[in-house]
C-alpha cells in the first residue's frame, strides 16, 4: 500500500475527455481514486475536446455519467461535488500548435496555483491515427520536458501490426522515455487477473503441479454477449484478433505460464512474461489454417431476444470479412510448457458472458473405480475472471452408498464471499500510474512479441478472405472449426455453466 502514499501533485490531460472511455471508465475511476483518499491533495483533470464548453457545462455532463457508470452510491454528496471541482474542460484542436500552447498556459496557471511544478499524466483516450501529431505537438512546447515527473497513458491497439508498432514507438521515443510510457491494457488491473499471481506464487502446493507433467491442456476463454455496439467504425476492420487476442488473451496466457519471478519488481514480472511471448511457437502462413478459427456472427438470439448479424449491426460494411471471433491452439517452446496445448478463444455474441481459464489435469493412469452417473472426470483447476470471480478445484470423491464407485466434487473459493467492492480495473491502473508504478502496463519489447507472436495470422487473413462469413449463430460457442480444432487432439471447449458440479440429491437407485 505504501505506493499510494505521498502520491506528488499531479495534473491529468485526458485528450477525448468527452469520448466513451472517459464517461464510462476514466472518470468513474477517478472519482473513486478521490473518494477513497488516493489522490494527492493537489491534483487537476484537465479534460480536452473539440467543442467549446464552460467548466459547469462539462461538470454536470461528468456528473450525469456518473450516475450511471460509478459503481460508488450518493453522488449527489459534497465529496463528489469537491471531486468536480477539481475538473476542468479546455477545447484543443489537435492539429493546432496554438491550441497546445493554450494548454501549456493552462497547466502553467494550475502549477502556479499548486505552487510548484506538478507532476503530469497525459492520457491518450483516442483513436490511434491521432497518436503521432499530439506527441509531436506535446514535444514541440516541451509539455513533457521532466522525464521523472511526466508520463503519458496509451490506449491500445499500440499500432496495427508489428512493422506500424516499431514505428510508433520510435516516433513517441522522442518525446518520450520507455520509463514514461505507460501502455494500457484494462485486463491487467482486473482483481481475478491480479490473482492469478498471487495464487500461483503464493502457495507451494500448486507450483510442483503446474507443467508439461501434470497439466493435459489449458484453455482460455474470453467470451462477450454484447456485439460491436456503438463501436463499429472502431471495430470494423480492426477485428478479434487484434482487439483482444493480441493484447487480453496474450496477458492472461502470459500469467498463466510465465515462470516465478525474482522479485515483484516491475522489471523482474515483465522479464518472465516477455519469455512467456518469446517462446510462443511462431507458425508458418500454411499453417494458420490448421491452428486458428475465425468467424464472424450471424442473427440469432442472446438470452431470447433476437439481435442481427454482424453485418447488419451499425457501421459496418454489409459484406465485411473482419473477425468477431477467434480460437487457436499455442505451442510454447520451453522446459515447462513442451507439447501442451494452449486453446484461446475468444468473440462477440456467445452464448454467455465468460472469462475464465480452464487448467485441465492429465487423467489418472489406470482406475479400479466403477464410476458413477456422471462418469470420471480429470481433475480441473478453473479461474472466473469475470462475471463470476471464483476459483474451483474439481476433483473425485466416493459416491456415498454402500458401493466404491465415484463422483465429481469441487471446492471454490469466491471473490464475492470476501469482498463485494473490488476496485474496477481502471482504478487499479490509474493509481499505479499516479504513483509511478509500471508493473501492470506493458514495456515495449511485450507489444511487440505480441505483435510478432500473431503477425503471421494477420498476413494470410489479410489476402486470404475468408469463403464462409457469417458461420456462427449469435448466441452460440462459436463456428463449428473452433470444436474441430480441439477436437482433433481429443479435447473439447469447456463452457462454464456446464463445469459446475451441482450437488446430486441421490435417491435410492444411486446407493447401491
Ligand atoms: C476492449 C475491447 O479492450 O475490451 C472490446 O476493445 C471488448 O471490444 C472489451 O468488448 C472487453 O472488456 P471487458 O472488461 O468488458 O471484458
Amino acid at each position: 500500500m505504501s505506493k499510494f502514499k505521498n502520491i506528488n501533485p499531479t495534473i491529468i490531460v485526458i485528450f477525448g475527455g468527452t469520448g466513451d472511455l472517459a464517461k464510462r471508465k476514466l472518470f468513474p475511476a477517478f472519482q473513486n481514486l478521490y473518494l477513497d483518499g488516493r489522490m494527492s491533495k493537489k491534483f487537476q483533470i484537465i479534460a480536452l475536446g473539440r467543442a467549446e464548453k464552460s467548466d459547469d457545462e462539462f461538470r454536470s455532463y461528468v456528473l450525469e455519467n456518473l450516475e450511471t457508470f460509478s459503481r460508488k452510491k450518493g453522488l449527489s454528496d459534497p465529496e463528489t461535488q469537491k471531486f468536480l471541482s477539481h475538473i476542468t474542460y479546455h477545447s484543443l484542436d489537435i492539429d493546432k500548435e496554438e491550441s497546445y500552447q493554450s494548454l501549456n498556459d493552462k497547466i502553467n496557471d494550475i502549477d502556479e496555483t499548486f505552487g510548484e511544478r506538478a507532476n503530469r499524466l497525459f492520457y491518450l483516450s483516442i483513436t490511434p491515427s491521432f497518436i503521432t501529431t499530439i506527441s509531436n505537438n506535446i514535444n514541440k512546447i516541451g509539455l513533457a520536458a521532466n522525464a521523472k515527473q511526466d508520463r503519458i497513458i496509451i490506449e491500445k491497439p499500440f499500432g496495427y501490426d508489428k512493422t506500424s508498432a516499431i514505428a510508433l514507438n520510435e516516433m513517441l521515443s522522442q518525446t518520450f522515455k520507455e520509463e514514461q510510457i505507460y501502455r494500457i491494457d484494462h485486463y491487467l488491473g482486473k482483481e481475478t487477473v491480479q490473482n492469478i499471481l498471487a495464487f500461483r506464487f503464493g502457495n507451494s502446493m500448486f507450483e510442483p503441479l503446474w507443467s508439461r507433467n501434470f497439466i493435459d491442456f489449458v484453455q482460455i476463454t474470453v467470451a462477450e454477449e454484447v456485439g460491436v455496439e456503438e463501436r463499429g467504425g472502431f471495430y470494423e476492420g480492426v477485428g478479434a484478433l487484434k482487439d483482444m487476442i493480441q493484447n487480453h488473451l496474450l496477458q492472461i496466457l502470459c500469467m498463466t505460464a510465465m515462470e516465478a519471478p525474482a522479485s515483484l519488481e516491475a522489471d523482474d514480472i515483465r522479464n518472465r512474461k516477455a519469455d512467456v511471448l518469446k517462446s510462443i511457437r511462431r507458425i508458418k502462413p500454411d499453417e494458420v489454417d490448421h491452428y486458428v478459427v475465425r468467424g464472424q456472427y450471424d442473427a440469432g438470439f442472446i438470452k431470447g431476444n433476437p439481435v442481427h448479424g454482424y453485418r447488419q449491426d451499425k457501421g459496418i460494411a454489409p459484406d465485411s470479412n473482419t473477425e468477431t471471433y477467434v480460437a487457436m491452439k499455442i505451442y510454447l517452446d520451453n522446459w515447462r510448457w513442451q507439447g501442451i496445448p494452449f486453446y484461446l478463444r475468444t468473440g462477440k455474441r456467445m452464448e454467455e458472458k465468460q472469462s475464465s481459464i480452464i487448467i485441465q489435469f492429465k487423467p489418472v493412469p489406470h482406475s479400479a473405480f466403477s464410476y458413477g452417473k456422471q462418469g470420471m472426470t480429470p481433475n480441473r483447476l478453473i479461474i472466473n475472471i469475470q462475471p463470476a470471480m471464483d476459483i474451483k478445484l474439481q476433483f473425485m470423491t466416493k459416491k456415498p452408498g454402500l458401493s466404491l464407485s465415484l463422483r465429481p466434487a469441487e471446492m471454490v473459493f469466491d471473490y464475492f464471499a470476501c469482498s463485494t467492492m473490488s476496485p474496477e480495473a481502471y482504478e487499479t491502473l490509474i493509481a499505479d500510474a499516479l504513483a509511478g508504478d509500471p508493473t501492470l502496463f506493458m514495456r515495449w519489447d511485450q507489444v511487440e512479441q505480441a505483435w510478432d507472436a500473431i503477425d503471421t495470422i494477420q498476413q494470410v487473413w489479410k489476402t486470404t478472405a475468408p469463403t464462409n462469413f457469417p458461420n456462427y449463430k449469435a448466441g452460440s460457442w462459436g463456428p463449428e472449426e473452433a470444436d474441430e480444432l480441439l477436437a482433433r487432439q481429443g479435447h473439447a471447449w469447456i463452457q462454464n455453466s456446464q463445469s459446475n458440479i451441482k450437488e446430486e440429491i441421490l435417491d435410492d437407485t444411486d446407493i447401491q
